[in-house]
């Protein structure tokens, strides 16, 4: 039986360097492989757990959808949908709020970070993982593809699947995060000491975004906070996260080993020439993710035609779990 890989992302904003690297790049390497069978979601329902303007929402799902047929997604070999086309989020996101334990959502740490930020803290905050566990568990997913800021949510999700299977009997399959060695999580460029974050992603400075032009990127890398020392090396040292940062932002576009990567540097003379060739990569990777974009955005019928197919794709594979579970738990089918 091949292995089902479920992912999503939010359509908060377009996403940026590490949303790619973490997560969407790895998605389409997955695509590839015949003994996998992949599922990817624009997290829409997620999106709204914080205020939203209506018609920025809209705009940037159907920029994410697009976005995802520009980085070589391809709805006739993964299933690409949006969360809000299928009821069974949101419904199968209610029968597993009920039999989880508010204490578990207490202890997660995005909801600690992301709450403080919020004047209001709305309930869906808090539910989020619930909600995603769902987006996992109806599927039959066995892997899970994601940065390391979700993997609690993952093993929330595990411990949910357990705790069902544990009442009702084996119904849930149980998910692995998988998390890449290199890349799990890339740094903000104005500060290296903390995430490379969507909500902050518009301030000037913090992140590259995929969409951005070629001039934007280059600006953004050449003035990316690095150290006062000129010593191109990988390290642990928090002094030198900037280029650690930088490093891993170009091993993980290139493909290289650390090795090489450091020998690709030997010659730099300080830091201004490897924020050049970062830049240089970096462009190398999104140019012609933005111009195929360019080309998806235009053809808004097409856009809706192939979230549609993918919909229908996603509600066949998760509508008999969906039953399955509502019949285990008692209600009237
Ligand atoms: P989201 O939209 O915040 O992020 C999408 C993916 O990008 C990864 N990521 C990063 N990776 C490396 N460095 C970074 N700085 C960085 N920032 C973000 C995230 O880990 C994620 O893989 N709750 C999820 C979306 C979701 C989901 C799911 C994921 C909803 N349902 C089911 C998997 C399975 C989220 O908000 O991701």
């Amino acid at each position: 039986m091949k292995r089902r890989i479920f992912s999503g992302i939010q359509p908060s904003d377009v996403i940026h360097i590490g949303n790619y690297i973490g997560a969407v790049k790895r998605w389409v390497a997955s695509q590839e492989d015949p003994e996998r069978d992949n599922i990817f979601c624009v997290v829409d329902l997620h999106a709204l757990t914080v205020k939203q303007e209506p018609e920025e929402l809209r705009r940037h799902i159907l920029e994410l959808f697009a976005l995802f047929l520009a980085v070589g997604l391809d709805p006739n070999k993964s299933t690409l949908f949006v969360q809000s086309h299928v009821t069974t989020h949101a419904e199968g996101g209610w029968l597993l709020n009920c039999i989880t334990p508010l204490g578990w959502l207490n202890k997660m740490t995005q909801f600690k970070d992301k709450s403080q930020k919020q004047e209001t803290i709305l309930t869906g905050l808090l539910d989020y993982p619930v909600l995603m566990a769902a987006d996992i568990l109806f599927y039959d997913t066995h892997e899970v593809p994601v940065g390391e800021d979700q993997k609690q949510h993952v093993e929330l999700a595990r411990n949910i699947a357990e705790r069902f299977n544990f009442h009702y009997g084996e119904t849930f399959i149980i998910p692995e995060p998988v998390i890449p060695q290199i890349g799990a999580r890339i740094m903000a460029l104005d500060d290296p000491q903390i995430k490379m974050s969507k909500s902050m992603a518009a301030n000037k400075g913090h992140a590259i975004r995929v969409l951005d032009e070629p001039k934007e990127i280059e600006r953004t890398i050449l003035r990316a906070k690095t150290d006062s020392g000129s010593d191109i090396r990988f390290s642990k040292d928090p002094l030198k996260a900037g280029v650690n940062n930088l490093l891993t932002i170009y091993q993980t576009l290139t493909g290289k080993s650390a090795d090489a990567v450091e020998a690709d540097f030997a010659d730099a003379r300080g830091y201004g020439d490897l924020k050049k060739r970062v830049a240089e990569v970096v462009i190398a990777a999104t140019d012609p993710v933005r111009k195929q974009h360019h080309q998806f955005i235009k053809d808004r019928g097409e856009l809706e035609r192939l979230m549609k197919m993918g919909a229908e794709k996603a509600r066949t594979i998760s509508e008999p779990r969906l039953q399955d579970v509502k019949q285990k738990m008692g209600l009237v089918l």
